[in-house]
This record gives structure tokens, C-alpha cells and sequence, in this order.
């Protein structure tokens, strides 16, 4: 045991868990009647993919549910992350038909988990749209909100028995800007500084209609509690002693975590510096009005819709006013430059350098700038590429570094997180990279006829720590 494990000291019933995503381990993907998602479209078209994969396989957890169980009980999780894939139980995206065999696909997950002490945490979107309300304009038509609220009753209905922890949307921010704007994620589209304001715009109405349709009619008797996942980085001035660098990391994490954040957790509404820059910059283009849309008064209302904070953390950037010629789009309406400190180590993909203070200062200022929210980590990892290492001794020092990290947030800046749920439980599909890069606690073999899962070194000393953390809350 490292010395430094003593110090990772989390409050008792902290939820240890682990995350996965439909499209990213199930496979099946056109087993028993599921209907297809966009991923499956924009996997399947060429030159979208690395090495043009796709999930049609992933994990095949599909039908090697088992398999992921044995590995969930291995660690020790008093909680475990999954999504239902939206297409799976509705096949064309509505209650007009339902898919039993869905149903009792994810029947037989939530009941395992619970028969093993194990706590469901359930998204209902995680980037996978149903194909058939993507050819209808998706999460850009304003009919989505109906749609989604139909789907998300259907769930609580159908499970809602058993989940008590739910998350409607996973990181609207990624989904609106890859999916709408870089074009990188599906759906593919690429047209700037319009299509992902108004897919953001419907991602939160949507999840506002979910929430209050949880809160009146299945609260009372299921009395469980419902928010969505939010991506952010934490970003900091490139030069601390600069006001402009700090004003840039205000509005760093004003346009990627405010987005969403600010309208559910501090006013109903945009953050006043987004509103602003959005309409400056759409009236310099020629517009007639902003290209943000505005809440409008006879929705139902935005703010106080999440019964909890749910964060998904992975890096840092340092930021510093931009300068170049304007751009048109998210880049050109934030006009910030960044990059990473040298210090910060980049673990696999290039995007990711390791600063686990960044993760403490984040809940900080969560707790400073949205009320002091509960709040739960429902991603957060490290990722490898190239030769496997299955004794991955970076990655260990990570979740050892990190959750200290966390456990400062807990007992020295007051922050009230209450779970932990490390990405990935296994290797997966990790969407435009495929399977090159790999997050799992449990590495998997996709050469192997079972799809073989091993655990890392990572993975055992995981299972330790919330074995330790166990004994302790209960001493
Ligand atoms: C998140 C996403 C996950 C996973 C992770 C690692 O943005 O929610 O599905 O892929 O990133 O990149």
C-alpha cells in the first residue's frame, strides 16, 4: 500500500463505481429488433472512424452480460454507470412500439446489479439518437423535448421501480459541439455557430420536461432523483498576474460548463457573458438576432432541474485571450486561446493531460458558483494507446492522485461529492477513435472469440482502495 492511500479518505456510503455506455460495449446492433442509432449510420459510412470501426460488436455486451457482471463484482462497486440504448427499446425513437426483448435485456442488468448489492446508475442518452428522429432534424427540431419526455416516462415506468439514479443526457455540450459543429461525432454536421446552440437549446428543454415529469408523477411513489452529465474541463489563466487571461478562463468555463450549467443551477437562463458574445458577434455577421436561442416563458421552467451535480472530468487547459481574425462559430463567439502546462503529463490521446488539481479546483468552483450542489463524479480516467500494458503503473498513480484530489475537495474546500464512477469499466469504443484507445479498468481482448476481459493492474488496485475506503467508513 502506498503511504498516500491513507489520506484518500471518502465520507461512508460514497458510491465507488465504474461507466460504460451502450453504444460502447453493447454490440448487437441489430440483434433481436434494436433499431438503428446515428452512431451506427456514421460508423458505417467510410472514413469517419479510425480504421472505419464501428460498435456493431464492441464489448458484445450485448449478449455477454455475464461477463461484464464477474468484473463489477471483482472491483467491489457499490454502484455501476450504463445507458440504455434509446433504439433498443424503441426501435424508431417512440412508445409507438416497444422492443420486449430491450426491455428484457436491461430487466436482467438492473436485477443482477441489485441482487449483487450493486446501485444502477442510468443514462437514457448517451450520443446514441434513435436514426428515425434523426431524419426528422433530431436534437434540432423543437419536437425532440416531447419525444425524449415520451421515452424518458417510458423508462421510469419501466424501471424506475428499481433505478434510483438517473441521468437524462450525458455531456450535451460534447454531443452539441462534435455532432453539430466539428463534425467529428454523429450526426456529422458541420455548420457553425447555429446547429449546436439550437441542439443544446433542445437537450435542455428536453431533460427540464424529463425532470418534471419525474418530479410530479414518479417521485412520490419511486423516490428517486434525477439530473444529467455534465462535461467540463477546468481552465485556468495562462498567466495568473493577467486580468485578460483570467477574464478568458472565466469565460472558458462560462461557454463549456455555464452552457448548460447555469441555466439549471443559477438563473433559468444563459450565462450574461454567452448571451452577450453570441449577439455581438451574430449582429457583426449581418444577423437579425442572436444565434443562441432564448428560453421561452410557457416552458416549463429550467431552473432547479437537477436533484444532484453530476460532473464528467478528464483535463485542464491553460487559456489566454484570442487574437487571430475572427471566426465564425463557438470558437469565433469565445475567442479564447489554450494549451497545456508542460508539467501536466498527456496520457494516450493527445487531447489528455493529466492535472488532478484541476479536478479539485473544478469542484470548487462548482460549489462556489452553483450553491454547493451534491455532486457526483460520473466520469473521470486515463487512457492508454499502443502495446497494452496490463500493469499500467501510470495509470494507477493516476486514480490515486486523482481521488486524493477528491478527497481535498471533500475535507478542505467543503465540496459535497458523494461518488466516484471511473470511465471505463472496459476497454470500448471510444466513438472517433475506436478501439485504439483504451480506458477500461479491465482490458479486453477484441481479437478473442469471448472477448476475453482482464483486469489491469489499474483495475486490482482499484478494487483495493474501495475495499480499504469499505473497512474505514465502517471502523
Ligand atoms: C466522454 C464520453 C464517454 C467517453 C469518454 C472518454 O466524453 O462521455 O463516452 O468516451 O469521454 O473519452
Amino acid at each position: 500500500m502506498l503511504a498516500d492511500d491513507q489520506d484518500i479518505i471518502m465520507p461512508s456510503n460514497f458510491a465507488w463505481g465504474a461507466a460504460t455506455s451502450a453504444y460502447q460495449i453493447e454490440g448487437g446492433w441489430d440483434a433481436d429488433g434494436r433499431g438503428p442509432s446515428i452512431w451506427d449510420t456514421f460508423c458505417h459510412k467510410k472514413g469517419k472512424v479510425f480504421q472505419d470501426q464501428s460498435g456493431d460488436v464492441a464489448c458484445d455486451s450485448y449478449h455477454l452480460w455475464e461477463e461484464d457482471l464477474k468484473c463489477i463484482q471483482q472491483l467491489g462497486l457499490t454502484h455501476y454507470r450504463l445507458s440504455l440504448s434509446w433504439s433498443r427499446l424503441l426501435p424508431d425513437g417512440t412508445t409507438r412500439r416497444i422492443n420486449q426483448k430491450g426491455v428484457s435485456y436491461y430487466n436482467r442488468v438492473i436485477n443482477d446489479l441489485l441482487a449483487n448489492g450493486v446501485s444502477p446508475m442510468v443514462t437514457l442518452h448517451h450520443f446514441d439518437l434513435p436514426q428515425a428522429l434523426q431524419a426528422q432534424g433530431g436534437w434540432q427540431s423543437p419536437q425532440i423535448a416531447d419525444l425524449f419526455d415520451s421515452y424518458a416516462q417510458f423508462c421510469f415506468q419501466t424501471f424506475g421501480d428499481r433505478v434510483k439514479l438517473w441521468l437524462t443526457i450525458n455531456e450535451p455540450y460534447i454531443y452539441a459541439k462534435f455532432g453539430h459543429e466539428d463534425g467529428c461525432h454523429a450526426p456529422g454536421l458541420d455548420q457553425p455557430g447555429v446547429s449546436l446552440y439550437l441542439a443544446g437549446h433542445n437537450m435542455l428543454r428536453a431533460h427540464a420536461r424529463a425532470w418534471h415529469s419525474y418530479d410530479a408523477l414518479y417521485r412520490p411513489t419511486q423516490g428517486g432523483q434525477v439530473s444529467l452529465a455534465l462535461f467540463s474541463d477546468w481552465a485556468e489563466a495562462h498567466d495568473p498576474s493577467s486580468a485578460l487571461d483570467v477574464a478568458a478562463a472565466e469565460r472558458y468555463m462560462a461557454f463549456v460548463l455555464g452552457w448548460f450549467a447555469w441555466p439549471i443551477f443559477v438563473n433559468g437562463d444563459y450565462p450574461p457573458e454567452m448571451k452577450a458574445r453570441v449577439e455581438a458577434a451574430s449582429r457583426a455577421q449581418g444577423l437579425p438576432s442572436s444565434r443562441l436561442p432564448t428560453f421561452s416563458k410557457e416552458e416549463p421552467r429550467i431552473l432547479g432541474t437537477a436533484d444532484f451535480f453530476a460532473l464528467n472530468y478528464y483535463t485542464s487547459r491553460r487559456v489566454w485571450p484570442g487574437s487571430g481574425p475572427a471566426k465564425i462559430g463557438f470558437e469565433g463567439d469565445l475567442e479564447v486561446e489554450r494549451d497545456v502546462d508542460p508539467a501536466w503529463p498527456v496520457c494516450g490521446n493527445s487531447w489528455l493531460a493529466v492535472f488532478p488539481e484541476g479536478l479539485r479546483k473544478l469542484l470548487k468552483y462548482i460549489k462556489d458558483k452553483f450553491g454547493n450542489p451534491t455532486v457526483y463524479i460520473t466520469e473521470n480516467g486515463f487512457s492508454q494507446v499502443g502495446p497494452v500494458e496490463i500493469e499500467d503503473a501510470r495509470r494507477c498513480r493516476f486514480f490515486r492522485d486523482t481521488l486524493l484530489q477528491v478527497s481535498k475537495a471533500i475535507h478542505e474546500e467543503g465540496a459535497d461529492v458523494r461518488g466516484y464512477f471511473a470511465w471505463s469499466l472496459l476497454d470500448n469504443f471510444e466513438w472517433a477513435d475506436g478501439y485504439r484507445v483504451r480506458f477500461g479498468l479491465y482490458h479486453v481482448d477484441f481479437a478473442h472469440p469471448r472477448l476475453k476481459r482482464t483486469p489491469y493492474r489499474s483495475g486490482r488496485e482499484y478494487a483495493q482502495l474501495i475495499a480499504q475506503n469499505k473497512t474505514s467508513a465502517r471502523s
